[in-house]
């Protein structure tokens, strides 16, 4: 078995962020969403990995995931334009070689891992298992019809008018057979080869498809909020409370990460919070859900629900919460009125 993991397209979505990073690097807890994907991977015992980039951001997901050591895995790069998630899995012809593979998509986690499933797959000698889970927006979502045994008759990307709201995740598992369903499929409306396309192929060729219907949390990060959610989620269920920072005249609660290398001043902490390497915090609150990245200051302020990239700044804010900011941002208000300053890049988004 060996994993293909999709790190490329062009992550518009969440612009400006990822005019200078690739969506699946946007940190939650104070790590890339990538990174908590190749755990999953790794954990499951597999030891190759192929990782699609695009053109744009590629650099950027070499950077990190480098020779994929850190999780044991041996990982070979493949360039991609963003033509579509079954145009990824074409591109990676000469990687998958004749293998099975597990396909994840870099921004999106689920909270069962891929363990069990590959298990599954092998098991019952599948050609391909997808996993469903149910959603309150399916129009944004590829969307599995079962019939009353459960066995996937139909999928459909992003519908006007979804027939279920079983959301296709981005975790499946493939048999070869893919391949020669990818070549029967055409561009969608949006020009894209679509994966939902080449397993609804899978199964009109009579293929053994099936899915299995997710009983734990999914997260797509393709928006803010989705973002904030998986920060939520993660701080909850993956951070271990440790203070190994420098704290000062301060009151911590919960459960709050303080890294070596950050300051605490005359602070009020409320966990589940991370505050990272060289992170300043003084004479401010920092409520809970809360994520403060490397050499990020935060000072006479009251933060909450918030994600601070690298060395962002919020000064003199009385209440900041559910704000993703950007690194190097700085937020600050006029000491006397009651004006806020910002330094705000292209697209960005700013509610007062
Ligand atoms: O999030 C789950 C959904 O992912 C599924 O329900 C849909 O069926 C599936 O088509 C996909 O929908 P999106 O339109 O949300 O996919 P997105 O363009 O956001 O791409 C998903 C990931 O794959 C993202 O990390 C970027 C990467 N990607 C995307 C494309 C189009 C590539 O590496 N290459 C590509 O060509």
């Amino acid at each position: 078995m060996k994993a293909l993991i999709l790190s490329g397209g062009k992550g518009t979505r969440l612009r400006p962020l990822t005019f200078t990073l690739a969506k699946q690097l946007i940190p939650v807890a104070n790590r890339p969403i990538l990174g908590y994907v190749l755990d999953q991977v790794a954990s499951a015992g597999i030891k190759e990995a192929g990782v699609i980039i695009a053109p744009e951001t590629g650099q950027y997901v070499k950077d990190y995931v480098r020779d994929g050591s850190e999780w044991g895995m041996a990982v070979e790069y493949i360039l991609q334009e963003p033509l579509g998630l079954a145009h990824a899995v074409k591109q990676a012809r000469p990687f998958l070689g004749r293998s099975n593979f597990i396909m994840c998509l870099g921004d999106n986690l689920q909270g069962k891992g891929v363990t069990d499933l590959i298990k599954r797959f092998e098991k019952e000698k599948l050609d391909c298992l997808i996993l469903l889970k149910e959603v309150p927006d399916p129009q944004r979502f590829g969307i599995a019809v079962l019939d009353a045994k459960g066995e996937v008759i139909k999928l459909i990307e992003k519908p006007k008018e979804p027939p279920t709201n079983l959301a296709v995740v981005g975790t499946y598992v493939f048999s070869p057979k893919v391949h020669l369903a990818v070549d029967r499929i055409k561009p969608s409306w949006r020009n894209e080869l679509e994966i939902t396309d080449a397993i609804q192929e899978m199964v009109n060729m009579g293929f053994k498809v099936k899915a299995e219907v997710l009983d734990s949390w999914w997260l797509d990060t393709g928006k803010k909020d989705d973002i904030l959610t998986a920060n939520q989620i993660i701080l909850d269920q993956y951070l271990k409370g440790e203070v190994l920072g420098t704290i000062e005249e301060s009151e911590i609660k919960g459960s709050v990460r303080v890294v070596p290398g950050a300051r605490v001043t005359k602070s009020k902490i409320q966990g589940p919070c991370i505050i990272g390497k060289g992170a300043v915090v003084e004479n401010s609150f920092v409520g809970p859900y809360t994520s403060i990245g490397e050499g990020s200051q935060v000072i006479n302020s009251g933060i909450e629900n918030c994600i601070l990239l690298e060395f962002s700044m919020v000064k003199d804010v009385a209440h900041l919460e559910d704000s993703l900011l950007g690194k190097h941002s700085l937020i600050s208000k006029n000491g006397k009125g009651r004006s806020v300053r910002a330094h705000i890049g292209d697209y960005s988004e700013v509610e007062v």
